[in-house]
């Protein structure tokens, strides 16, 4: 074995692991402090990372929007956030050391002056607070945005590391529209900030039981020899959502359940279940596995067959009569955008070979639910009557990512009785009652992560784009078809996804 280089941090080793990491002196800038995301998510995150006391003493946050504000303006908007959403109980000594080292800077993304009172009042930070000329700038603005306020960071000297500082944007999905955008969006990011300073947020991977799909399948010996072609018949990655777009026609309009979740969440679902063992969990071999298994996918001959896409009718939702996608406020009439995409792949590995994966997005659907599901093949022999085995079914693993946090794994069992019958089973692994811990939220560890600079969990360019390829045939495929397939809300899905599993002999899986 070639032994590893001597590590530059010598410090690393002697820490304890088990005590998380606190963030060394440094800010954060929000774009688009006034959206969605901010309020319920980002503001949130910081807070109870501050309740946890990861970090440093002088942290500072700087909202930037389009409002008249002065600075405490803006600490009451981040106060109400963290009152409404955040994880862990309210204590004012917290709010009162962190709401210190809040700052508000008004301006639109094409306003010079206001770029530079940013500059200004990074710099002031840095005297005031000790935050150390250590920035990183959160673009939680809508994508056509990007190059703009990237444009101006660089234009007002905001992007430059400084000796012994850091400056680091996080990006937020979608990362482009296609593989061609995704591309040029790289490009202009490229140019102002080196790849180690380019932070992609897929939240799915700040999860805790997405990460433990690497602790179940790498720590355990023995989910491994089970977990290849030889004992899988398939798997299903299921990301379902019982709301409709809300009010986000303006995002969700022209982008559809493909764009939205399967390039993102669940292709990088399906690399960390089907990749190799990773030499290490540092960010390059873990990107080196995931981009073996998106190289190695195949896509289907017949994408007609092989794909389903639907767009939700009206119907019911919670016992209650909810209206369809035509007829949410502000989507035309003639909208083509998929609100169910359902896709087959397969991965051209040894491991994998002529084992499908199939994934499934949709609103509207039966119920809140996301999971990884490994479906295993019959017994070879089963050595009872026909009869003793008729409610037998396949052998799962399924990795609850949420809600209802777990591991279930399914099996045959003999029902009580004298004569032998055996029927399924599940033997359940919850969170909630195995851990007094509560999980964190996937912000709060992606935020911390990104000021400890720490990148295992951000998806690299590569990725984006090798995900990019796998989907681009498949959008230009249903956008020569027309429109996408009704269904009713509250169902699970359009017919030809029951049908695109039918003709393979196998069934989705009603959660
Ligand atoms: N919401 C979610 O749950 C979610 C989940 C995953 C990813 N994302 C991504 O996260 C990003 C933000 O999402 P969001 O839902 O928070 O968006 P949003 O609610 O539409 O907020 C957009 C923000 O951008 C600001 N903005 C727009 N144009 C501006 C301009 N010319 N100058 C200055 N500020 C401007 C808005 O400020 P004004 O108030 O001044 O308009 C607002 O603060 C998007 O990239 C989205 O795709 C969101």
């Amino acid at each position: 074995m070639i032994p590893d280089p001597p590590d530059p941090n010598p410090l690393r080793d002697a820490q304890d692991r088990r005590l998380p990491q606190i963030a060394g002196p440094c800010g954060m800038v929000i774009f688009g402090v006034t959206g969605d995301l901010s309020r319920k998510k980002l503001m949130p995150a910081i807070y109870d990372l501050a309740n946890r006391g990861l970090l440093p003493p002088g942290f500072s946050l700087v909202g930037f929007a389009r409002r008249d504000w002065a600075h405490q303006d803006f600490a009451k908007i981040v106060h109400d956030a963290v009152k409404e959403y955040s994880r862990t109980d309210y204590r004012e000594e917290v709010w009162k050391q962190l709401a210190k080292g809040f700052r508000f800077v008004p301006g639109d993304f094409s306003d010079d002056v206001a770029f530079a009172q940013l500059r200004d009042t990074i710099e002031d930070l840095d005297r005031e607070r000790g935050t150390a000329g250590n920035h990183a700038f959160y673009l939680s603005i809508p994508p056509r945005f990007f190059p703009n306020v990237i444009g101006q960071l660089k234009e007002h000297g905001l992007a430059e590391d400084r000796p012994g500082a850091w400056r680091r944007v996080v990006v937020e999905k979608p990362f482009g529209h296609d593989l061609k955008s995704a591309q040029d969006l790289n490009n202009i990011v490229s140019q102002v900030f080196p790849p180690e300073a380019v932070f992609r947020i897929d939240h799915y991977l700040g999860k805790e039981t997405v990460q433990n799909i690497l602790a179940l399948r790498f720590a355990n010996q023995l989910f491994e020899p089970v977990w290849n072609a030889n004992y899988v018949d398939h798997v299903q990655i299921t990301m379902a959502e019982d709301i409709g777009i809300g009010g986000r026609a303006g995002y969700y309009d022209g982008i559809g359940a493909a764009r939205d979740v399967i390039q993102n969440h669940l292709v990088q679902l399906m690399a960390l279940t089907a990749m190799e063992e990773p030499t290490s969990f540092d960010a390059q071999s873990l990107r080196t596995e995931k981009q073996k298994v998106l190289r190695s996918v195949q896509l289907p001959d017949d994408l007609e067959l092989d794909t389903s896409r639907g767009q939700y009718a009206a119907g019911w939702a919670g016992g209650e009569k909810v209206k369809g996608f035509l007829d949410e406020e502000d989507i035309p009439k003639s909208s083509t955008t998929e609100t169910f995409a359902a896709i087959k792949l397969e991965i051209d590995t040894r491991r994998w070979a002529g084992v499908p994966f199939y994934l499934r997005h949709g609103k509207r659907l039966g119920r809140r639910v996301t999971e990884v599901a490994v479906i295993f093949k019959r017994a070879p022999h089963l050595p009872f009557t026909r009869t003793a085995t008729e409610e037998l079914g396949q052998n799962a693993l399924v990795i609850r990512v949420q809600p209802d946090e777990g591991v279930t794994l399914r099996f045959g069992s003999k029902v009580p009785s004298t004569a032998m019958e055996i029927r399924d089973v599940n033997m359940d692994f919850a969170y909630g009652g195995a851990f007094v811990e509560s999980s964190p939220e996937a912000y709060e560890r992606l935020i911390l992560d990104v000021l400890l600079g720490e990148p295992p969990l951000f998806p690299q360019h590569e990725e984006v784009e090798l995900s990019w390829r796998i989907l681009d045939p498949i959008l230009e495929h249903w956008a020569q078809r027309g429109k996408p397939e009704p269904y009713p809300s509250g169902t699970w899905g359009p017919a030809s996804a029951d049908e695109m599993l039918a003709r393979d002999g196998r069934v989705w899986r009603r959660p």
